[in-house]
Parts: C-alpha cells; sequence; structure tokens
C-alpha cells in the first residue's frame, strides 16, 4: 500500500522550504518594524465561531469548512481564516484591558474544502496582521501600506492595489437593496448560482465570472454612490492618507469580498498573470465583528495573504530567493585518528553557530575535497596525519585557495576575523 498526500494540499521540500522560510521572514520583520507582534491560535476553534464571523451563507461556511466532531461530540473546524480566531483570542483574553490598540500579526496554515486548481489548495498558509482598537482611516491606510512595504521588500512590481468602500450597516443595506431592484427584472437571465444569492448576498452578483451575468455589471449601481457623509469621509481620509504614504491604488467600487464581516475599507492586491486566483491578499474594516462574537463594540481592521499565490508572483517575475543553505565550512578527515581531532571541534564550531557539513561515511580525501567544491562551502577544515601529529588543523579558502594552519580553538577567528 503506498500513501498519496491528500488532495489540495502539498509538501514544503528542501530547498524551496529555504524559500518559504526567507518569505517569511520578510514578512515578520516588516509587520514588526509597523509595531505588530506575533499571536498564535489553534489550528482547530468551535464551528461556531466562524459560522456566526464569517457569515452562514458565506462559501467558506457552507461549503469549504472542514468540520468535525471530537470524542465528545463537540462541532469543531479547522480554521477557514486567521481573523475570527484573533478576535476571539481578543475578547477571551480581554486584550482590549491591555492596551487599547492591539497590533497582532500571524503565520499558519488555513483549510478550505475547495476545488483545488493553481494558486488554491485546501491546506494552504496565510501570512495575516488585524489591528484592534480605532477607527481612524490613518490605520486603514498602515495596514494596506503594510502589505505593500512587505511585498516590496520582496521585490516584486506587477502589483495592483484595488479599494473600495462597502460603507456601514446602513449604507450597505441601502445600496444592497438598490441592486437588488437593478438585478431583479434580470433574474431570469442570470446563472443559477445567481439567482440563488440574489435574496442574501446580492453583491456577489458583481464578480460573477458567468458570461450571461457579466453583462450587467456595468450597469450595475455603484456602492460609492449610496455612502453616507461619514463613511464618505472615511473614504476620503483612507486614501487621503495612502497618498501621503506613496500607496498607488485603484478604487474599484465592485470588490466583493468572501467573507461577510467587512465594514468600510475593504481591499484587495491583485498579481494579474496568475490567472483565475489573482489576489494575492485581501482585507478590510471589520468594526460588528467584535460585539458580534461576544465583546465590547470595537473598531479593527486586518487583512491576509496567502504564501502559495505569493511565491508563483515571484517565480514568474524571476525574483531570486535564497534556497540552498551553503556550509561555512566543509570538515575533512584523513583516518581514524583524524576523527577524534574533528569531533570536537565539529559540535565547537556547531554550537557557535556556524554551519560546519561532514560527510561521516568513509570516503576518500580526493572525494571529500570535491564534495566541499560541489557544496558551495565558503572554507575546508582539513584534518590529515599531518594534523593529527602537529595537532593543529588546516583550513582553506575555497574562494581564494589560501591555506593557512590555526589551532582548532583558533579556527573560529579565521573563519569569523
Ligand atoms: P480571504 O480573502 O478569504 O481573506 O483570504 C486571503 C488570502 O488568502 C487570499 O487573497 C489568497 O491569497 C489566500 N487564499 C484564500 N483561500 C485560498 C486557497 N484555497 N488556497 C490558496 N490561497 C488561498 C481572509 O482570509 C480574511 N481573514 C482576511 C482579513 C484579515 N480580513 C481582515 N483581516
Amino acid at each position: 500500500m503506498k500513501y498519496k498526500i491528500p488532495r489540495g494540499t502539498f509538501d514544503i521540500l528542501p530547498p524551496a522550504s529555504a524559500r518559504w522560510q526567507y518569505v517569511i521572514s520578510v514578512f515578520r520583520k516588516t509587520a514588526e518594524s509597523f509595531g505588530y507582534q506575533e499571536i498564535t491560535t489553534p489550528i482547530f476553534e468551535q464551528s461556531e465561531l466562524f459560522e456566526r464571523s464569517s457569515g452562514e451563507s458565506s462559501d467558506v461556511v457552507q461549503k469549504e469548512m472542514y468540520r468535525f466532531s471530537d470524542r465528545k461530540g463537540r462541532s469543531l473546524a479547522l480554521r477557514p481564516e486567521g481573523t475570527a480566531p484573533v478576535v476571539r483570542s481578543y475578547v477571551e483574553n480581554n486584550l482590549g484591558m491591555l492596551s487599547s490598540r492591539q497590533k497582532l500579526y500571524y503565520v499558519g496554515p488555513m483549510f478550505r474544502y475547495d476545488r483545488p486548481q493553481a494558486g488554491r489548495f485546501r491546506q494552504f498558509y496565510q501570512y495575516g496582521i488585524e489591528f484592534i482598537g480605532s477607527d481612524n482611516p490613518y490605520y486603514d491606510a498602515e495596514v494596506i501600506a503594510l502589505e505593500m512595504t512587505f511585498l516590496a521588500a520582496l521585490g516584486l512590481q506587477n502589483l495592483r492595489l484595488e479599494i473600495n468602500s462597502v460603507g456601514c450597516k446602513a449604507c450597505s443595506g441601502a445600496y444592497e437593496e438598490a441592486l437588488k431592484a437593478y438585478y431583479r427584472p434580470h433574474l431570469p437571465q442570470l446563472c443559477t448560482d445567481c439567482q440563488n444569492r440574489f435574496e442574501l448576498k446580492p453583491r456577489r452578483l458583481l464578480d460573477c465570472k458567468v458570461t450571461s451575468c457579466r453583462q450587467f455589471r456595468a450597469g450595475a449601481p455603484s456602492q460609492l454612490d449610496y455612502l453616507d457623509a461619514t463613511c464618505r469621509e472615511h473614504f476620503d481620509s483612507v486614501q487621503r492618507y495612502l497618498k501621503l504614504m506613496n500607496v498607488a491604488y485603484e478604487i474599484n467600487p465592485a470588490i466583493v469580498r468572501g467573507l461577510d464581516y467587512y465594514t468600510n475599507t475593504a481591499f484587495e492586491v491583485l498579481y494579474d498573470s496568475l490567472g483565475a486566483q489573482n489576489t494575492l491578499a485581501g482585507g478590510g474594516r471589520y468594526n460588528y465583528l467584535i460585539e458580534q462574537i461576544g465583546g465590547k463594540s470595537t473598531p479593527a481592521i486586518g487583512f491576509a495573504g496567502g504564501f502559495e499565490r505569493l511565491l508563483l508572483a515571484l517565480e514568474q517575475e524571476s525574483v531570486e530567493l535564497p534556497d540552498e543553505l551553503k556550509p561555512d565550512a566543509y570538515l575533512i578527515c584523513a583516518g581514524e585518528k583524524a576523527v577524534n581531532l574533528a569531533m570536537p571541534l565539529l559540535i565547537s564550531l556547531r554550537t557557535q553557530g556556524l554551519y560546519v557539513d561532514f560527510n561521516a561515511d568513509k570516503a576518500s580525501f580526493k572525494a571529500q575535497m570535491k564534495a566541499a567544491d560541489a557544496c558551495g562551502a565558503r572554507y575546508a577544515i582539513i584534518i590529515g596525519d599531518d594534523e593529527v601529529d602537529s595537532g593543529k588543523v588546516t583550513v582553506k579558502d575555497l574562494q581564494s585557495g589560501e591555506q593557512v594552519s590555526s589551532e582548532p580553538a583558533e579556527l573560529i577567528k579565521v573563519m569569523r576575523p
């Protein structure tokens, strides 16, 4: 019996794993430079948390959630996204009492039972941030700027940032009514999915890919015409801050987010040449979510991006990322006695943080020299009969060819002057 990896999942193997770690480290660094600290929540939560937050009629809850019962019959779900767990933790741990503003980031696997394709998986990895505690439009811009700074730090260029405002409960409701009024006479011409979404999720009609539905999109009313004065001002201020921060954007009144909790600002970062799954990241404000899941009414905003799509985009732009780890040194031993001298040295150098490679299987001196060159090590540490007799080791700089003799204890100084 041969086991296969479950559909829609993947292994992260070396050397690609080094690229993943690099991208994660750049994200952490960027988030920390904006004052964010890491939060880690469990991979599973009570299913109800997602039902209440993502929206019971959302695709994530209706079709994509990995739900299961534990041995006591509790209904649990593998997290399909990171915002609801962060908010659950914020409320449960009273984080609002510790500081009126929480700046949190996370990195980890999410799970959605979706049709796998390029850039869409059943287990995928998200990086995300959540800013909780202020409705100030400055923070909307800051959150967006963080994502754009991260992507720029990786060297990605062909990006587009789209922003929109979906308004507050009042203006959003008025807009959805207008949208329904517009689409109602066309209902018979819409696809079955759109007909089903019409009542509960009229916004979703705007992003239907079916041609017969798309023809109505251009004439549909725009959310931006339905914003009340406060929401309008908020949106204008977000744009003012984005301009001040040199963040380029386009307004797209038809941005439709798949999750139900958004209010006011919604945004997406697109990488067009990725095809159907071209959204690298998405997010927005969710001013009602915290009270919706039992906390005190608190405004918040955040976003999440997918690592898989990001790595695909980086590949398409031929951005070079560090992959293979190159050893600082390769240890070469000729004979058993040499091994006695080499072992304490090997451990000592590794303890001091140097990556020293060594092949314990018997190989000729020549073969070991060849391996040292092939692996890209900077130095070869050579221990043969002469070295055993003198108690010193030979260090060869594999770039310059220079060779020196050193006391084992002094070796680190030769390699890290
Ligand atoms: P989302 O738009 O559902 O938002 O997902 C964010 C990103 O995760 C997407 O833009 C995409 O890059 C990636 N992603 C989603 N599903 C998949 C999949 N099946 N396979 C590969 N990548 C995927 C959220 O999850 C919100 N929690 C974002 C947020 C944070 N809003 C406020 N705070």
